[in-house]
């Protein structure tokens, strides 16, 4: 099978609302982290601050300003907060690292005499799916594992609650409403029969969003978030692609980027404007912004690590997500033809849930997998007019990759890509040979 991507699409079957600024309530995916700000820029010398969780109010934190403590409690409730709270000695802000499951709940912030509450919401994510190619597949799953006689299951999606696919037991009727929404599901709909999950193919950016699936009068969620995913070599320009050919005149396209959604490039086309706000995060974007005046693209050049994140993309009310990683570190192995190279993962565990992919060239080939999560382990030679064909070794303990009987064809960047939870978590290294 012929795999050919240049960009990757990471999809996470899961709540995601990280809009950075933090009002109220907050939901996050297991593994990030989360700031609950609050509110203050500096302290006074008599403030005191307490953070508290829970049904029991336990304090997990606390600022005396005028004894001059600041104390973080992260053995409370079993442990569940180790090593994982920070406190802002300025604005008494907390942040929760790699949060988990179990810190979903009310966090109470008393400032003084003042209280203000957060609700937070750890979405835990989803065993599979959650990592797939633009254009693959991703299950939604009902958890049936078969119906009853008289099951009405029903799928909705988006803002509007649109039926998209429904199955009647009784009157034996599976429908797939493709058609609604301007066909944006049109022949990418799958329901099975007898689980009634179902499967969206070749996805794009038009198919994230809520779906509800209703089993008789029991309703379950899910969140499909999907970002494009782009890959950089530090120092390189890189062009996040707003999917339009022109604009309308009344477009108003913006760009953000990072956990506070930082308004780094906009367009008002009404207004005839086009700003790049390249001041922005103690400038980091200066002169590396971009903005094409009839797509909206954006390009950044000469990307630094600091680029990497979350770009969002509004057009209208139009929403696309991307995800950068700019790869730092880049190894050089030279071989001579005819041998054997190894490129060494350096990797000195496995989880459970990794995803190891080793791709190859500008085009970021996917040539060899371990999905530890499907516990798959694939080779892909026979991409790239099989110049791999026979001649890839990867190893399953280890995820390095051996490629034997080198020759010319096989010089060029390999990148190894680990995903842990839903997301890339690094680049570690890009060979050239
Ligand atoms: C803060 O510290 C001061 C000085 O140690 C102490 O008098 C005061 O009671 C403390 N306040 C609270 C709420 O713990
Ligand atoms: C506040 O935090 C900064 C950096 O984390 C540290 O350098 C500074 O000493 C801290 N100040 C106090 C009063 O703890
Ligand atoms: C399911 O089909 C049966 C038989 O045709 C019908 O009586 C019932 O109203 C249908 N249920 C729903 C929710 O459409
Ligand atoms: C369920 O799907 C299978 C395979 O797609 C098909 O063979 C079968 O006829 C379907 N059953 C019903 C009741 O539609
Ligand atoms: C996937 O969707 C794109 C448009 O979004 C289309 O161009 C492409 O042909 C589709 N691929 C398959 C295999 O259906
Ligand atoms: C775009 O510009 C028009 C005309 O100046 C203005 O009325 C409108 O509010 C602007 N839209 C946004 C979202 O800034
Ligand atoms: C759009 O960009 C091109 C080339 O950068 C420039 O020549 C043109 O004047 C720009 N148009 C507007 C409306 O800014
Ligand atoms: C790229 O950025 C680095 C600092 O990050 C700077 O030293 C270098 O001069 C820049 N190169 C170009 C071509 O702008
Ligand atoms: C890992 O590789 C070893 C030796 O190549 C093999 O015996 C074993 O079955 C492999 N394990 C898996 C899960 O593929
Ligand atoms: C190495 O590859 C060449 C073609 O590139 C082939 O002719 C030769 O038989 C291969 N050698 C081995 C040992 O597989």
């Amino acid at each position: 099978m012929k795999k050919m991507f240049l960009k990757l699409v990471l999809l996470c079957l899961c709540l995601w609302r990280l809009d950075g600024v933090i009002g109220e309530s907050v939901s996050v995916n297991e593994g990030d982290s989360v700031s609950l700000n609050s509110g203050l820029t500096e302290m006074k010398d008599d403030d005191v601050i307490q953070w508290r969780f829970g049904d029991e109010n336990t304090v997990i934190a606390e600022i005396n300003v005028t004894a001059g403590r600041i104390t973080v409690y992260d053995d409370v409730l079993d442990g569940r907060f180790r090593d994982r709270l920070k406190l802002d000695n300025q604005t008494g802000s907390l942040t929760i690292t790699n949060t988990r499951t179990d810190h979903t709940g009310y966090y109470k912030l008393q400032i003084n005499s003042e209280i203000k509450r957060f609700g937070l919401y750890v979405y835990r994510v989803s065993g599979e799916a959650e990592l797939v190619m633009e254009g693959d597949s991703v299950s939604l799953n009902s958890g049936l594992t078969e119906m009853k006689d008289d099951d009405v299951i029903q799928w909705r999606f988006g803002d509007e609650n649109t039926v998209i696919a429904e199955i009647n037991v009784t009157a034996g009727r599976i429908t797939v409403y493709d058609d609604v929404l301007d066909g944006r599901f049109r022949d990418r709909l799958k329901l099975d029969n007898q689980t009634g999950s179902l499967t969206i193919t070749n996805t794009t950016t038009e198919h994230a969003g809520d779906y509800i699936l209703q089993i008789n009068r029991k309703i379950k969620r899910f969140f499909l978030n999907v970002f494009v995913l782009e890959l950089v070599k530090e120092r390189d320009s890189v062009s996040l692609n707003s999917g339009l050919t022109e604009m309308k005149d009344d477009d108003v396209i913006q760009w953000r980027f990072g956990n506070k959604n930082t308004v780094i490039a906009e367009i008002n086309v009404t207004a005839d404007r086009i700003t790049v706000y390249d001041d922005v995060l103690d400038g980091r974007f200066r002169d590396r912004l971009k903005l094409d005046n009839q797509t909206g693209s954006l390009t950044i050049t000469n990307t630094t690590t600091e680029h990497a994140g979350y770009y969002r993309l509004k057009i209208n009310s139009e929403i696309k997500r991307f995800r950068l990683i700019v790869i730092d570190e880049v190894k050089s192995v030279s071989v001579k033809e005819g041998d054997s190279v190894s490129l060494n993962s350096d990797l000195t565990e496995m989880k459970d849930d990794d995803v190891i992919q080793w791709r190859f060239g500008d085009e970021n080939t996917l040539i060899a997998e371990i999905n530890k999560r499907a516990d798959r382990i694939t080779v892909y030679d026979d991409v790239l007019d099989g110049r791999f064909r026979d001649r890839l070794k990867l190893d399953n303990q280890t995820g390095s990759l051996t490629i034997t009987n080198t020759t010319t064809e096989h010089d060029g960047d390999y990148k190894l890509l680990v995903f842990r939870k839903i997301l890339l978590i690094k680049i570690i290294q890009s060979f050239c040979l």
